[in-house]
């Protein structure tokens, strides 16, 4: 189906495509955040990369700008409160942040990676972080997801 391209038309059209759930967290001073995201993606195992696409306006842009660094925590199927409460959802119960190798991160995640700010491309009403991974750990587990604006999980 062909239609205008708009900001409604898009993210129907862009919520086709089924991700994880990712939290972006980062720390300046006695700043702490965490920001619920699914525009992460792998990008290079050597040196080792991942990004993720910010809004401009979103806060976390602002402290990322100044901290020069972002953690990423992959969410487990069970997160899904975790997911609303980073996304600014006012009903979330509120979430503590979890410590990995001195950045704030998403206890119970799957994967939680560290990331330094290796470059940044401004892009439309965002910005796409390229991330150089400094620490990583992961665990086996079933992911949270998120399709078509509603979440699933591949629990059976
Ligand atoms: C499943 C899901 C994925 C999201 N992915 C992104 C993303 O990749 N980038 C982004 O900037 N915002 C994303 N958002 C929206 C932000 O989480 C939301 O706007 C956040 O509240 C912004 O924080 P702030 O209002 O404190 O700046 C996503 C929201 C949800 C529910």
């Amino acid at each position: 189906m062909t239609v205008a391209i708009n900001a409604r038309s898009l993210r129907n059209a862009f919520g086709q495509f089924a991700t994880g759930v990712t939290v972006v967290t980062s720390r300046h001073g006695d700043k702490t955040r965490g920001m619920t995201a699914n525009s992460f993606s792998s990008v290079s195992l050597d040196p080792p990369m991942l990004l993720v696409c910010i809004a401009n306006t979103a806060h976390m842009m602002t402290l990322i700008e100044k901290s020069g660094v972002f953690a990423l925590s992959v969410l487990e199927s069970g997160q899904q409160s975790v997911s609303e409460y980073f996304a600014g959802s006012g009903n979330a119960r509120h979430v503590a942040f979890a410590e990995f190798e001195g950045m704030p991160v998403i206890e119970g995640a799957l994967a939680l990676f560290n990331c330094r700010v290796e470059a940044s491309y401004p892009a439309g009403d965002h910005t796409i972080l390229v991330g150089e991974i400094t620490a990583c750990e992961h665990r086996s587990g079933a992911p949270l997801l998120f399709h078509s604006g509603a979440y699933a999980d591949l629990r059976r």
